[in-house]
């Protein structure tokens, strides 16, 4: 099966309201022949800027970086799932290298956050991905088959609610050093194998696997034609319109 190119923006804590509505001013990709999917995950408070700045901008979708697992509560600071997709989000981060290692988010609680988000109907993009040290040790397979399973474990509508993985090394993120295309090929290789053996090749072969980490305009071609790579999860290129335009046209 082809899957569609997934082009994702991850902002972080950057472009406040007036910023967004820059962006999408900006941001006029020439959209390439074969179908993709774009997707921006703007901070929360600057989810309703792009909301109505997208307008009339079916091919841009939105998601939201973060959210908790409970519904409502006495969580002073933390957006649900719910409100995510009331406020018209249709994915949502899970598990960022900056959430696991930021701020102390365990396997377990990122499997929390993929069901409730499943259960909510967005699509979770589940961030998997090794430190410096343990590639240096060797045990990059063993790491991000750690975290992917915890997920496929955990989630009971897996197989069949909508769902997508981001390979991040940490060591490569806002780094400026990529991974190359042999490292990329062989950690998607692990995980792809992994999906299909724990869904079955159908349900495998929905599920798209990016990758994350100093992608730019210089490199985004080379790994978005690495065999495995279904797509990209940028950073700190996605924040200028421009550059992210670059990356969408070198699908
Ligand atoms: P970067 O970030 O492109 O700035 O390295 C990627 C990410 O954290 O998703």
């Amino acid at each position: 099966m082809t899957r569609p190119k997934v082009i994702a923006g991850n902002w972080k804590m950057h472009n406040g309201p007036s910023a967004t509505q820059g962006f999408f001013r900006d941001f006029e990709p020439e959209m390439p022949d074969a179908a993709v999917v774009l997707i921006v995950f703007p901070p929360a408070l600057s989810f309703a800027a792009a909301v109505q700045s997208r307008r009339g901008r079916p091919e841009v979708e939105l998601g939201v970086q973060n959210v908790f697992w409970e519904p409502k509560g006495a969580f002073t600071g933390e957006v649900s799932a719910a409100m995510a997709m009331a406020a018209g989000a249709t994915y949502v981060l899970v598990g960022h290298s900056e959430r696991r290692h930021v701020f102390g988010e365990t396997d377990s609680e990122v499997t929390q956050k993929v069901q409730a988000v499943v259960k909510e109907g967005l699509v979770p993009v589940a961030c998997v991905g090794e430190t410096l040290a343990e590639r240096e040790a060797g045990r990059v397979e063993e790491v991000i088959l750690r975290q992917l399973d915890a997920i496929l474990d955990g989630v009971d509508c897996l197989p069949g609610c909508r769902f997508m993985v981001a390979y991040e090394p940490v060591w490569a993120i806002g780094t400026g050093e990529t991974a190359t295309s042999d490292d990329a090929r062989a950690a998607h290789a692990v995980l792809r194998s992994r999906l299909e053996a724990h869904l079955g090749i159908a349900e495998a072969d929905k599920v798209p696997i990016l990758y994350g980490g100093s992608v730019k305009p210089g490199n985004a071609g080379n790994l978005l034609a690495t065999p495995g790579v279904d797509g990209v999860l940028v950073g700190g290129a996605s924040l200028d319109a421009e550059s992210f335009s670059q990356i969408v046209e070198s699908v």
